[in-house]
């Protein structure tokens, strides 16, 4: 079989590794491609020398060389519907289509239907830039901090947490006016503000059955203790379910059931990993989730920590989400404990430089497994240099406790170096603060 991931960060590498690692891969002498790749991914695929975003180059691509398998990593691609014309053309495709993948590409779509089927999610309400007066009525009926999103993709930036009415304008005026996110900030909502902890849950469906891996916990703040901005994520943790212990079942119930037959009504059947980012609200004795926000794809760097602890075929699950046989599929997990660290450039999320030598890459990995996100091969020097705010995760695996994944992750970390390279120090602290173990 030949197989194609398109995408070239942390998530493609770490699904690359689960899908090269898998029997059914290994055992059929499959080939794997990865457009773009990037130096780890080409470790065990064949780059491809197609952007992710380039959706025509992709199909011919996969037609000429004749591609049975495709797995889409990033969320554009979807969006502009390279899972319909993969499938249109022969090609099995782990994604959704264009329409069920609005379910992360527009935010006003995804509270509609929210709240059409009563799945837990803040009160919002929609607005779009013809009729601002009416945000300040809105506002007023809420507390401090307001949430304020622009509708649709943003490259995760498009949220703020606005503490005052000042802070709510300038921002509004900012997406609407200023337009710093193009057409994506010409509507957006504002929603009341939850208190509680984060999850990242995915579920890997076929539309009708589904299986949930095991949850994470991302970092999404640049700074230790959760502070300073947004960013893509800074590290991770996985298993996250000891968490929510007793709110799993609700999870399922009152969000993954009723999404997934939600989307078959409004006849956008939902294939693929559907990532429920949730808010777990109320007291430890009867926690209630809500959701944040849905993604249509996996996420980064959750899946860095996710894929490792998953034993049974990765390949298999993949293609069971595509082939509509996810009911037949067991997914059996690894009793073991995953810790991801990402550096970065310093400077991101904002300002920072690229183009540093990565040094210690290449010593024995023990029980770390390095992701490759933001890194570039230079042929000049012969070097893997950083090529993005998010250069590299580390991610340590350990059968004790989150804690001793971590450490190995750090451990790790400590013998890679480049020039200005940041992290945060205090990955998986969360778990230990939450459970007060
Ligand atoms: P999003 O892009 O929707 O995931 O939002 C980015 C981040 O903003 C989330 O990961 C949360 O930390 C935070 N956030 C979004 N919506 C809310 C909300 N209603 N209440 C509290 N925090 C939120
Ligand atoms: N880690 C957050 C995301 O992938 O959206």
């Amino acid at each position: 079989m030949k197989i194609l991931i398109i995408g070239n960060g942390g998530r493609e590498h770490s699904l690359a590794l689960g899908i090269s690692m898998s029997e059914s891969f290994r055992k059929s002498g499959s080939e794997l491609y990865c457009a773009l790749g990037n130096p780890g991914i080409d470790e065990v695929a064949l780059p491809v020398n197609i952007k992710p975003s380039d959706t025509d180059a992709l199909l011919a691509f996969a037609l000429r060389e004749k591609i049975d398998f495709a797995v889409v990593g990033p969320e554009i691609p979807l969006s502009m519907g390279i899972a319909d014309v993969f499938a249109e053309n022969g090609i099995g495709v782990f994604g959704p289509s264009k329409a069920a993948a609005e379910i992360e590409t527009s935010k006003i779509f995804a509270k509609d239907f929210m709240i059409k089927y009563g799945i837990p999610t803040a009160r919002y309400k929609s607005f779009h830039s013809g009729n601002i007066p009416e945000t300040a009525e809105f506002i007023s009926s809420l507390n401090f901090p307001v949430v304020i999103k622009a509708d649709g993709l943003a490259a995760g930036k498009g949220v703020c947490i606005a503490k005052d009415i000042k802070e709510a304008n300038d921002f509004i005026d900012a997406i609407t006016a200023d337009k710093i996110f193009g057409e994506s900030g010409n509507s957006f909502i504002i929603e009341e503000y939850l208190s509680g902890f984060e999850m990242s849950v995915f579920a890997i469906t076929d539309g009708d059955d589904y299986v949930v891996l095991p949850s994470a916990q991302d970092h999404k703040r640049i700074g230790e203790g959760d502070t300073g901005k947004n960013t893509g994520g800074m590290g991770s943790y996985s298993p996250a379910d000891a968490l929510i212990d007793n709110t799993r079942k609700k999870i399922r119930e009152k969000i993954i059931e009723p999404v997934l037959a939600g989307m078959k009504k409004e006849v956008r059947k939902y294939k693929g990993c559907l990532y429920c980012g949730l808010m777990i609200c109320g007291n430890k004795e009867n926690y209630e989730p809500y959701v944040i926000e849905f993604n249509c794809r996996f996420g980064d760097p959750e899946t860095q920590a996710v894929v490792p602890l998953v034993k049974s075929d990765f390949l298999e699950l993949l293609l069971a989400s595509a082939n509509g046989t996810i009911g037949n599929y067991e997914l059996k997990t690894r009793k073991m404990y995953a810790g991801c660290v990402v550096a970065a450039s310093l400077g991101y999320p904002d300002k920072y430089e690229t183009g540093k030598v990565i040094s210690g890459l290449n010593r024995e990995p023990g029980d770390a497994i390095i992701v490759h996100s933001g890194t570039k091969y230079s042929f000049d020097k012969k070097e893997v240099l950083t090529s993005g705010g998010r250069v590299l995760s580390v991610v340590g695996l350990s059968p004790e406790s989150i804690d001793e994944a971590v450490k190995t992750a750090y451990k790790r970390l400590g013998d890679i170096s480049f020039e200005n390279i940041y992290f945060r120090k205090d990955i998986g602290n969360k778990f230990r603060i939450i459970t007060g173990k």
